[in-house]
C-alpha cells in the first residue's frame, strides 16, 4: 500500500529517515517530498512546515498527487491532560481547531459550517496501535488533540482550550491534516509524543526536548508501518 507519513518540522521525520537510509526526493510546490521503500510498502515522507495551511497543503499533496491510500502524522505536542508527562505518546481518537471563532454568528467554539468540531481518527489504525502498545511495552495515551495557529506557552490559555474540547493535548498542525484526510475518505492516524506542557516554560522545554519527543513517535510510527 502506498502510505503517507508527515511531520511539521524537519526534526519529525528525520529520525523516520535515518531508519529508512535509502530514499530519492522530488522537489514540488515549494516543498521536499521522500520517495522509500519500507516493509513491502511504498513510503512518500514529508515535513510539512509548522501550521494549518502548510500542513494542508503537504496531505492534499500526498493523497492527491501521490495517491497515498492512508495517512501517518508523527510529531511532538503541548501536553494538556495531568496524565500525559515529556515524553508520552498519544494518539488522537479525535482533533479540533481551538483557534477558529465565529461565536458572534451564534457557533459554537471551533465550528466552522457545514462542517464539524470533532472529526475522529480511523478506528482501525487505533485499534493497530493500541496492539503494538502492548506488543512494544510503552504506554499510550488515547485523547482528544486540539489545533490551532499558535504555540501554546500559557497556563490561561492551555486551560480555556481544555475546558472548551475536552482537550488533552495541543499541536498546530493535527486538525488540518484530518480534515484533508476526511474529505478524501483516507484513513488517517495522528501521533504525538509530549514535548512540554504548554504552560509557562514550553518554549524553553520544547526547545529541550523536541528531538528525544520526536524520536519517541517516529520509532512507535515505523512499527506502525510494518503492521498495516
Ligand atoms: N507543539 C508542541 N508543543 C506545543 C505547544 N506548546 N503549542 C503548540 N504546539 C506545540
Amino acid at each position: 500500500m502506498k502510505i503517507a507519513i508527515m511531520g511539521a518540522m524537519r526534526e519529525e521525520i528525520e529520525p523516520i529517515l535515518a531508519a529508512l537510509g535509502n530514499y530519492t526526493i522530488e522537489k514540488y510546490a515549494g516543498n521536499i517530498y521522500y520517495h522509500a521503500e519500507y516493509a513491502g510498502h511504498e513510503l512518500i515522507i514529508a515535513y510539512s512546515k509548522i501550521g494549518k495551511v502548510f500542513s494542508a497543503i503537504t496531505a492534499t499533496i500526498m493523497l492527491e498527487r501521490y495517491g497515498a491510500k492512508a495517512l501517518l502524522f508523527s510529531g511532538v505536542a503541548g501536553g494538556i491532560s495531568k496524565d500525559l508527562k515529556i515524553g508520552d505518546l498519544i494518539m488522537a481518537s479525535a482533533l479540533c481547531q481551538h483557534d477558529v471563532d465565529i461565536t458572534a454568528f451564534g457557533h459554537p467554539e471551533g465550528f466552522i459550517p457545514e462542517s464539524f468540531v470533532m472529526i475522529e481518527s480511523d478506528e482501525d489504525m487505533r485499534s493497530l496501535a493500541s496492539e503494538i502498545a502492548v506488543d512494544m511495552g510503552v504506554d499510550l495515551y488515547e485523547g482528544i488533540i486540539a489545533t490551532g495557529d499558535q504555540f501554546v506557552a500559557s497556563s490561561e490559555r492551555k486551560e480555556w482550550i481544555e475546558k472548551t474540547f475536552n482537550a488533552d493535548a495541543l499541536e498546530m498542525e493535527g486538525t488540518s491534516v484530518a480534515c484533508v484526510c476526511q474529505n478524501f475518505g483516507v484513513p488517517f492516524f495522528i501521533l504525538r509524543a509530549i514535548s512540554d506542557a504548554a504552560d509557562g516554560d514550553a518554549g524553553m522545554d520544547f526547545d529541550t526536548f523536541l528531538k528525544s519527543s520526536a524520536q519517541v513517535s517516529a520509532k512507535f510510527i515505523l512499527e506502525m508501518v510494518k503492521r498495516i
